[in-house]
C-alpha cells in the first residue's frame, strides 16, 4: 500500500496594504462619476495606493507578516513564487527581489501570472513542487500595484483597482487529511481580449504611437466580464465539490477574488448560499488583483472567521481569461 500523501498546510498569513487611502469622493474629483455610482455597482468604497512603494516592496512586507505568524525565518523558505501582473520590471522576477531584499537562502525563485486568478495558481503550483518531496516551506505572495497600469482617465475602469500584497508560508506536514484539499484551474484564451494590457510585451513595446493610443494602461469590457465571471465562479465552486464530494452547505467560509459585491450577490443566489458566507473586504480595497485572495485569507484569519476544522472555498476569476477554486480544511 502506498503511504499517505504529505499535508500541505498554510502555516501562516500576512498581508500589506499601503496607508494612502483614495476614496470614491476623490476619484469624483478626476472623472465624471460619484461615490453613490461606484458604491451601489461595484460595493467599493475606497481604495490604497502605494505611491512611491514598488510591488515587491509590498509583497516583501506581507512576507514578513506572513513568516512571523507562521514562527518561521526567512532562512526556513525553499521556494518562492510571487503571483503578479504589475512586477518592478520585466525581469529580474519580484520574487527574486522579495528574496534578495528578505535575505531568503539561493532558492528557486520565479513569478506566475494569472492575472486576478494568479493566487491560486500559485497555490497549485506551490503545494504539488511541496508535494513532490523536495521542497518544505513555500512563501507564496500575491502582489499588485494596480495604480501604475491604470487609466486615470478611464471612469469604467479607474474607479474598480487597488494596490496591495498578500502572502502565505505553505509548509508541508505529517498531519493526514488537512490544509490544501484540492485546487482546480482554468483558463479560455479565446477571451483575452476582454481584459488586458496591450501595450509594454513583446508586440507593442512603448513608442510615442502607443503611449499617445493610452496602450501601456489596462483595458476592460466589464459587462461581459462580469457574466463571465458569475459564470465562471458558480461552476469552479461547483466542480471542486463535486470531485471532493462535499456541498455547499459543508462549506464554512468563502473567500472569493474582491472583484464586485454584485457578482457576490449574484453567486451566493446561484448557489443558495447567504451573503455572510463570504469574505468580503472589497469595500475598502477595491478588487487588488493577485493580491485580493492572500489578503482577504489574511483578514478573515485575524476576523476569526477560519476556525481549526473548518473548510474553506477560495475562487477566483481574472484576465486570461482564467480562473480557479481550491477547498482548503483549516489547521
Ligand atoms: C464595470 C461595472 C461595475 C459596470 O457596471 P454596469 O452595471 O455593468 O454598468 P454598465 O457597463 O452597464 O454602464 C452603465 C453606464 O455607466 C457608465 N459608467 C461606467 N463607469 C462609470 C463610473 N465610474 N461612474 C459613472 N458612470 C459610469 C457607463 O459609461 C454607462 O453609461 P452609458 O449607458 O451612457 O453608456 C461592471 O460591469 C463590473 O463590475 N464588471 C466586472 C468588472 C470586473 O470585475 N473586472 C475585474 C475582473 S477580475
Amino acid at each position: 500500500m502506498s503511504a499517505p500523501l504529505p499535508s500541505i498546510v498554510i502555516q501562516g498569513t500576512g498581508a500589506f496594504c499601503p496607508p494612502k487611502v483614495l476614496s470614491n469622493d476623490d476619484l469624483a474629483k478626476r472623472v465624471d462619476t460619484s461615490d453613490e455610482w461606484i458604491r451601489t455597482r461595484t460595493g467599493i468604497q475606497e481604495r490604497r495606493i502605494a505611491e512611491d512603494k514598488t510591488t515587491s516592496q509590498m509583497a516583501v512586507e506581507a512576507a514578513k507578516q506572513a513568516l512571523q505568524n507562521a514562527n518561521l525565518s526567512a532562512q526556513d523558505i525553499d521556494l518562492v513564487i510571487v503571483s503578479t501582473i504589475t512586477p518592478d520590471m520585466p525581469f529580474p522576477s519580484t520574487a527574486a527581489l522579495v528574496q534578495a531584499q528578505l535575505g531568503i537562502p539561493a532558492v528557486a525563485c520565479f513569478d506566475l501570472e494569472a492575472a486576478c486568478s494568479g493566487f491560486l495558481y500559485a497555490l497549485e503550483v506551490g503545494t504539488q513542487m511541496l508535494r513532490s518531496g523536495n521542497y518544505k516551506n513555500a512563501l507564496l505572495i500575491g502582489a499588485e500595484k494596480m495604480s501604475s497600469i491604470i487609466d486615470w482617465e478611464d471612469r469604467n475602469t479607474c474607479v474598480l483597482f487597488g494596490d496591495g500584497a498578500g502572502a502565505v508560508v505553505l509548509s508541508k506536514t505529517e498531519e493526514a487529511d488537512t490544509g490544501v484539499l484540492g485546487t482546480l484551474l482554468g483558463a479560455d484564451g479565446s477571451k483575452g481580449d476582454l481584459l488586458c494590457m496591450p501595450g509594454s510585451g513583446s508586440s507593442c513595446p512603448p513608442t510615442q504611437t502607443s503611449l499617445e493610443q493610452r496602450q501601456h494602461f489596462l483595458k476592460m469590457n466589464g459587462r461581459e466580464i462580469f457574466k463571465s465571471a458569475v459564470r465562471v465562479m458558480e461552476q469552479a465552486t461547483c466542480d471542486i465539490l463535486k470531485q471532493h464530494q462535499l456541498s455547499t452547505s459543508d462549506v464554512a467560509c468563502i473567500v472569493p477574488h474582491q472583484a464586485n459585491i454584485r457578482i457576490f450577490e449574484t453567486l451566493a443566489e446561484r448557489l443558495e448560499l447567504p451573503l455572510d458566507r463570504f469574505f468580503m473586504n472589497l469595500e475598502s480595497y477595491g478588487n487588488t488583483s493577485a493580491a485580493s485572495i492572500p489578503i482577504a485569507l489574511h483578514e478573515a484569519w485575524e476576523q476569526n472567521r477560519l476556525k481549526p476544522g473548518d473548510l474553506i472555498l477560495l475562487v477566483a476569476f481574472g484576465g486570461g481569461l482564467t480562473w480557479g477554486s481550491s477547498l482548503i480544511r483549516w489547521q
